[in-house]
């Protein structure tokens, strides 16, 4: 329904605009709550589980810092928006406002900068989110994906001890709040018994109704095993199926194997696999994308009455907030405070014309 695809976008640009304004990360603006109230998604996962793989995968494009080791060292706020065919493809950093990346390249280059300019060039973490609008035909759904840094059991070389706890700490203040669907990834050459991933998740979504199971590495499982116990739901029972997904080797990374011929290896994979063949219309990376986006439409479908709710009170507080403001506020903060506005008139707009228009009492 257009109505449905056009609240989401809503949802997506409020999100951005909120972003845009600092808000995002303890900020202690009236909307934070409305930010916290809007749904998004975050990896979870092992050191090099494919985390950064699958969110690449998911986005249809190759910008991320990959490898093995600790290489993603803050985390990464990623707002995608589908844009119409024709249309400029590009990033934009929250960092660098209107400096408009064309070249894919250039963007990891900078999350790897902008994270050492934090960290310095260690092996450090830093909770201070960078944030990451990306606008692309390739984007399969518009939502907020967050990458965070790899669950780890030891501090290595350069780190202090108290990394292992400060990682978990920092990955569980993005996914206990009730609105972040949880990407859980655990790759499929080691014990599901022992996936971080999922005793996280488990530990913030006891029923699991936020928690997708994703099981990356299939293609470097022993020979002779394979792992249907966990892709058929009886290793670890979630409420959701369970995906499997073949990402792009180190091998393949230094080959430069692109995201199309990435894909399709992944179909062929799966087509041609004696284990998962009867399962191939459920595996890989853009199921994965279609089932979140299925997922996320009915979240939003079932908060529509509480998302109104907040953005008819954020309405009120900011048409106060601009008020008491008057002139001398911040040029760029000011123009922000405008577009939320204006994304939420639109948003309660579209939102009573499709209760006019539709049954009494909404969708729920
Ligand atoms: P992260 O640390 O969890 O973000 O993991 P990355 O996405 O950086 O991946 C870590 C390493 O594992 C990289 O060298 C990837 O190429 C590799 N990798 C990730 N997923 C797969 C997979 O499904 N199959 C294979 N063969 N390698 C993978
Ligand atoms: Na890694
Ligand atoms: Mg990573």
């Amino acid at each position: 329904m257009a109505t449905m695809e056009s609240l989401i976008g809503l949802v997506n640009r409020i999100q951005r605009a909120c972003t845009a304004l600092g808000d995002y990360g303890g900020g202690d603006h009236a909307f934070s709550s409305l930010w916290d109230a809007l749904p998004s998604v975050a990896v979870v996962g092992g050191q090099s589980s494919g985390k950064s793989s699958v969110l690449e995968s998911v986005v249809g494009r190759d910008f991320l810092p990959r490898g093995s080791g600790i290489v993603t060292r803050r985390p990464l706020v990623l707002q995608l928006q589908k844009t119409e065919d024709g249309q400029e493809e590009y990033a934009e950093f929250g960092h660098l406002p209107r400096k408009r990346f064309t070249d894919f390249s250039l963007v990891r280059k900078e999350i790897q900068d902008e994270t050492d300019r934090v960290t310095g060039k260690t092996k450090q973490i830093s909770p201070v989110p960078i944030h990451l609008s990306i606008y692309s035909q390739m984007v399969l759904v518009n939502l907020t994906l967050i990458d965070l840094p790899g669950l780890t059991k030891v501090a290595i070389e350069g780190q202090p001890e108290s990394i292992v706890l400060e990682i978990e700490n920092m990955v569980r203040s993005y996914v206990e709040k009730p609105n972040c669907i949880i990407l859980a990834i655990s790759p499929a050459n080691q014990d599901i018994a022992t996936s971080d991933a999922i005793k996280l998740a488990k530990e913030v979504d006891a029923t699991g109704e936020r928690t997708f199971g994703v099981l990356t590495k299939l293609d470097l499982m022993d020979k002779g095993t394979h792992a249907l116990d966990v892709l058929e739901g009886r290793s670890y029972r979630l409420q959701h199926p369970w995906v499997g997904i073949v990402n792009r080797s180190q091998a393949d990374i230094n080959k430069n194997v692109d995201m199309l011929a990435a894909r399709r290896k992944e179909r062929d994979y799966f087509a041609s696999s004696p284990d998962y063949g009867h399962l191939s219309s459920k595996m890989g990376s853009e199921y994965l994308a279609k089932l979140l986006s299925k997922h996320l439409e009915s979240v939003i479908r079932a908060r529509i009455p509480s998302i109104t709710s907040l953005i008819t009170k954020s309405i009120d507080e900011l048409e106060s907030e601009l008020d008491h403001l008057g002139r001398p506020i911040a040029v760029d903060a000011g123009a922000q405070l405008y577009t939320i506005l204006e994304l939420c008139r639109s948003f309660d707009k579209i939102f009573k014309e499709h209760l006019d228009g539709g049954r009494p009492g909404g969708d729920r």
